[in-house]
């Protein structure tokens, strides 16, 4: 390897963005690396409101996005396409984070090139294939050849290390998140008006508690999603209370949504947030309902009870740290456990909490310094 190393960044959703782009700044200021960044588009606008917000320019656009898109066509679309940049660029290393389909394929083709590959995120499960489906998997996969395991707690290289992986190539680096929480906490206070734009909802939603919410996965696709419906509309009954729900642009999720929750005074079903205002939607939010990865973290950073609506979780620091909650999407459920919250102050405050289990936000330097002496 030359002194300067070429670290090809490879990711292709949202939330691979929001974590990825501290690395990406690290790198782009380090003169040990010659950074390059290649996004499958796997997402489009929500993946390219994070890019303009962190500036991030990609070298390589593969705009693989198509609506409704399968897992095998975008599988194998971004194995071949990612293939092609690797065999242009030549790089010294591949990074990836988490378990998008763009993880698992971006890691597959840098391994049938014998490039080494560094997992962000690494050593998350939940220990169930189909929960988060196909995530587990995807990231089970990454695990096995992997050179560098940058797990983000010592529960997570706990998991790496049941599985034979070899001690040396797995670091505890805290995860990204939380660099990117804090980087984007600083640019509104310094430019509040990045994140004014839920002034006019939360006028409206005066003097009632918000719960922020969101959803998406894929194994709760269907019934999952009609339940979770049935859960908001069921606490959307009570007049101290008002929903914003800004709906990920899955068509699978937004016709559920649309056609369940539109005609609710005290539902606000808005377009997906920018990384600013979601921060702020965080912050005006009484508690969280979600099945988002990402949420599960951010949220106790910020001190705010979360109702993980999901059977398992690959993040079990948050619920051991009580401001986590399983919930499933069995909406009757959903729906105690929401009530609790917002009626049982002691529950509310004993989940309250700011806790911090996921970084003290300088992975990303840590991480950049593992690329250079690795
Ligand atoms: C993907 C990841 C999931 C991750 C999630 C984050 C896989 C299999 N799934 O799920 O792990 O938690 O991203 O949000 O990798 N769409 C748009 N515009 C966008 C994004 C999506 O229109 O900017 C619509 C398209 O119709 C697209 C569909 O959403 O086909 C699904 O996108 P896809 O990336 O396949 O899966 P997600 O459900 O977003
Ligand atoms: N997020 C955002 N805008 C939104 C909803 C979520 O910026 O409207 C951010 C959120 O702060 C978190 C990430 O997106 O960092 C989570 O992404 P998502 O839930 O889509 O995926 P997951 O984390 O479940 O893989």
């Amino acid at each position: 390897m030359s002194s300067c190393r070429k670290i090809l960044t490879v990711f292709g959703t949202r939330p691979e963005a929001i974590k990825l782009f501290p690395l990406v700044h690290a790198l782009a200021e380090d003169s040990r690396f010659d950074s390059r960044v290649c996004i499958s588009a796997q997402h489009r606008e929500m993946l390219d409101q994070v890019l303009e917000i962190a500036g991030v320019v990609p070298d390589h656009d593969l705009d693989l996005m198509s609506p409704g898109q399968t897992l095998d066509a975008l599988t194998a679309r971004a194995l071949v396409e990612i293939g092609k940049v690797l065999d242009s660029e030549e790089p010294d290393w591949v990074v990836v984070q988490g378990d998008t389909t763009t993880v698992m394929a971006g890691a597959i083709a840098a391994y049938y090139r014998k490039i080494p590959v560094c997992h962000v995120e690494a050593g998350l499960r939940s220990g169930h294939i189909y929960h988060p489906w196909p995530e587990e998997v995807n990231r089970r996969v990454v695990g096995t050849f992997a050179a560098l395991h940058c797990a983000p707690t010592e529960t997570a290289r706990d998991a790496l290390l049941k599985e034979n992986i070899d001690p040396a190539s797995v670091h505890v680096t805290g995860n990204t998140v939380i660099d990117a929480l804090h980087w984007v906490t600083q640019r509104v206070a310094q430019e509040p008006a990045m994140a004014s734009g839920l002034s006019g909802l939360e006028r409206r939603f005066a003097g009632r508690k918000i719960i922020g919410m969101t959803s998406h996965r894929r194994e709760n696709f269907g019934d999952g999603m009609q339940n979770i419906a049935k859960a908001v509309r069921a606490i959307a009954t009570r007049d101290d209370v008002a929903v914003i729900f800004p709906v990920h642009l899955n068509p699978n999720v937004r016709a559920v949504m649309n056609e369940q929750l539109a005609d609710l005074d005290n539902v606000a079903l808005i377009e997906p947030l920018d990384y600013p205002h979601f921060a702020r939607l965080l912050d005006i939010s009484h508690l969280m309902l979600t099945d988002s990865g990402g949420v599960q973290e951010e949220a106790p950073a910020l001190g705010k009870p979360v109702l993980v609506m999901r059977e398992t979780t690959e993040r079990p620091e948050g619920v051991t740290a009580g401001t986590a909650r399983l919930v499933g999407t069995d909406p009757e459920t959903i729906v105690r456990e929401t009530e609790r919250l917002l009626d049982d102050e002691a529950a509310y405050s004993a989940m309250a909490q700011a806790h911090n289990p996921f970084g003290d936000g300088r992975s990303a330097q840590r991480i950049a310094d593992l690329l250079a002496t690795t």
